[in-house]
């Protein structure tokens, strides 16, 4: 033991004095990506006993190699994935050699996943895209090259998988490289290094292959070590976005969070954003005791020299290097989600550790992956590459991607069901943004409603069309009338002639329609009048916009629950019998979707009423609500 003992510091510390290189696989399924990383981690001697054998038992019982053992088996670890043969998650494994520490993050080829690409993409350094020697380019090749240049990465192996296959053929080779060449030429800054290999056989992955003599350039394992990667994290400026205050008593307060960016030592002058105010740190706390600095990936507890407001979601930067603030952004986004996304939408944007709702306010143009080209477009389908200006209902403190990777991402987030449907980049902050300011005027919404004697509100009715809607919109107007309340009606069939005369009936074009009048809605109750507004609006996502435009109990929704057999048999307008005869498309209820309010303030059954019934049971509930005198 005692003489192992300095082998065993001296091991230790060249280990750490090792560099790190981030990368991340991509291919299409099949190309061969598992096999690569697996081969990888196996010559690398990074596999333990068991799990070889492990492996070897796996391997014989798939028969997926015959005898030979199947390398993609250790990387595709998930029982769930080995049943359907497809990765379904970002792997990050781990491995070293002599020279260089390695993380690399398996991503999926499938094409639902570009989602865990981006994932793996923004914190890589360098990208491996396979290629199958016998399929070439693909359209995920450009997908995911065009994915992995969008999030910054420049330098990229094309790994010519599979030359085995081909008989190690260097005309099929170059073939693919100049295609690939070719397609890459616009993006920007694109270093290719082409390697012919085999993952299976192992061809140049670490060996120079025997195989492929006119090859006279670098393994895939020589690259890896050896390859320059442009400056880390480490040398941009600080950047803390806080993940809570950390209180245990009065005497201690510190501010936690993993480090974005930067480093950061007792003495920095930082500023906290967004409210702007300044300090110094006086102490980088951890588990482990006061560090005399700290660096990017690091969960430190900062505290500092003056007692000042910081919460969650707050970023404490570099004071001569900061941040931008802004709630107007031109950004670039990537959907990943079976529904479309569409401008006008509202959806929960979250950067750092920080979350505020936010509409896509135009989308400019979508990439075609294919030719790199830009084309218009009006929303972004699943895997779709789009650029468009966001607005947030908060200011947040943000940075163009180009400048920090880590700052300048966020994802966007379903309001209905959490799930994440996009990423995006920050691009820059709108100039508008900085020009347009709030004009405070001295008469407002509650001296506007006083001389009215009333309480402003909205009320929304929802239904299908010949629900009844306008009819109890109308009546319920003229009782308010003779109350000697002040009024405006809302409704579809009308608002479409003139301010919405620009909008169909997509579901792109709805949204749009129904952002409109929300927002004139909110006029009008700031105007201080008793607003009824009768859309169909089918979607749960728009009525909960417009819900939270207004101030609490100002929005009352009214569901018009009458069912579709009704409102056809009624066909008032005669357009069901048109849209069943295929004259009218994207039709409510028979081939364009109505989702039902789950938690109306009021449902409204039509078929087993009077629409005067109808119309007296909501002025009832107005009048339980104070809107209207009992
Ligand atoms: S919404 O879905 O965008 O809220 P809105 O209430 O403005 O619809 O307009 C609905 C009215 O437009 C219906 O009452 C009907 O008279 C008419 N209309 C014409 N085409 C359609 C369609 N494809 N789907 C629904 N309504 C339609």
């Amino acid at each position: 033991m005692a003489d192992s003992a300095p082998d065993v510091e001296k091991y230790l510390q060249a280990q750490s004095a090792k560099s790190t290189l981030r990368f991340l696989t991509c291919g299409s399924v099949d190309d061969g990506k598992s096999t690569l990383i697996g081969r990888l981690l196996f010559d690398s001697k990074l596999i333990f006993e068991d799990q070889l054998a492990a492996l070897e038992a796996d391997s014989k019982r798939l028969g997926t190699q015959g005898d030979e053992i199947d390398f993609a088996l250790l990387v595709d670890g998930l029982a769930a994935e080995r049943e359907q043969g497809i990765t379904i998650d970002v792997a990050y494994r781990f491995f070293a050699t002599d020279q260089r520490k390695f993380v690399v993050a398996d991503t999926p080829g499938h094409e639902q996943y570009t989602r865990n690409m981006a994932t793996g993409a923004s914190n890589a350094d360098v990208a491996v895209i396979l290629v199958d020697a016998r399929k070439g380019v693909l359209t995920q090749t450009k997908r995911h090259s065009y994915i992995v240049s969008l999030f910054g990465i420049k330098q990229v192996v094309l790994a010519v998988n599979k030359m085995d296959l081909v008989d190690f053929d260097e005309a099929v080779f170059q073939a693919i490289v100049e295609d690939y060449r070719k397609f890459a030429a616009v993006l920007d800054g694109f270093e290719i290094t082409p390697i012919p290999l085999s993952a299976l056989a192992g061809d140049n992955v670490m060996q120079a292959s025997q195989a492929m003599p006119w090859y006279a350039g670098v393994t895939l394992l020589e690259y890896l070590e050896t390859v320059q990667v442009t400056e880390g994290l480490a040398e941009q400026p600080f950047r803390l976005p806080v993940q809570w205050v950390n209180r245990p008593d009065l005497d201690f307060r510190g501010f936690s969070g993993t480090i974005a960016s930067g480093t950061v030592k007792p003495g920095d002058d930082v500023l906290i954003l967004p409210a702007g105010t300044s300090s110094k740190v006086s102490r980088i706390v951890t588990f482990d005791g006061d560090l005399p600095s700290a660096g990017p990936r690091q969960a430190v507890t900062l505290v500092l020299e003056d007692e000042i407001d910081v919460s969650r979601g707050d970023l404490i930067g570099s004071a001569s290097d900061p941040s931008q603030i802004s709630d107007q952004l031109g950004v670039h986004l990537l959907w990943m989600h079976e529904e479309a996304l569409f401008p006008g939408r509202q959806y929960y944007l979250k950067t750092g550790t920080r979350t505020v709702p936010c509409v896509v306010t135009d989308l400019k143009h979508k990439i075609n992956v294919n030719t790199l080209e830009t084309q218009p477009a009006r929303k972004l389908e699943l895997n779709e590459v789009g650029v468009g200006n966001l607005s947030l209902s908060e200011r947040i403190v943000f940075e163009p991607y180009e400048r920090n990777r880590e700052i300048g991402s966020f994802i966007l987030i379903d309001r209905q069901s959490f799930a994440t449907v996009g990423v995006g980049l920050f691009d820059f902050s709108l100039r508008r943004a900085e020009n347009v300011v709030w004009q405070t005027l001295s008469v407002d919404k509650a001296h506007r409603a006083n001389i009215k004697h009333q309480q402003p509100c909205v009320i929304w009715l929802t239904g299908l069309s010949g629900s009844g809607k306008s009819t109890i919109a109308n009546l319920l107007e003229s009782a308010l009338h003779d109350l000697n309340r002040h009024t405006y009606v809302l409704d579809g069939d009308n608002v479409r002639h003139g301010l919405n005369r620009d909008l169909g009936f997509t579901e792109v074009d709805r949204v749009e329609n129904i952002r409109r009048v929300g927002e004139t809605a909110k006029l009008m109750v700031d105007a201080g009048l008793i607003t009824i507004v009768s859309f169909i609006s089918p979607y749960r996502s728009e009525r909960q916009m417009v819900r939270e435009l207004l101030d609490e109990g100002e929005f009352i929704e009214v569901f018009v629950d009458t069912p579709l057999e009704v409102c056809e048999q009624r066909d008032t307008k005669g357009l069901y019998k048109k849209a069943r005869a295929g004259e009218i498309e994207n039709f409510t209820g028979i081939d364009s979707e109505y989702q039902r309010p789950e938690n109306a303030d009021l449902v409204l059954h039509t078929e087993a009423e009077t629409p005067e019934d109808s119309a007296a049971a909501l002025l009832q509930f107005l009048a339980k609500l104070g809107i209207v005198q009992a």
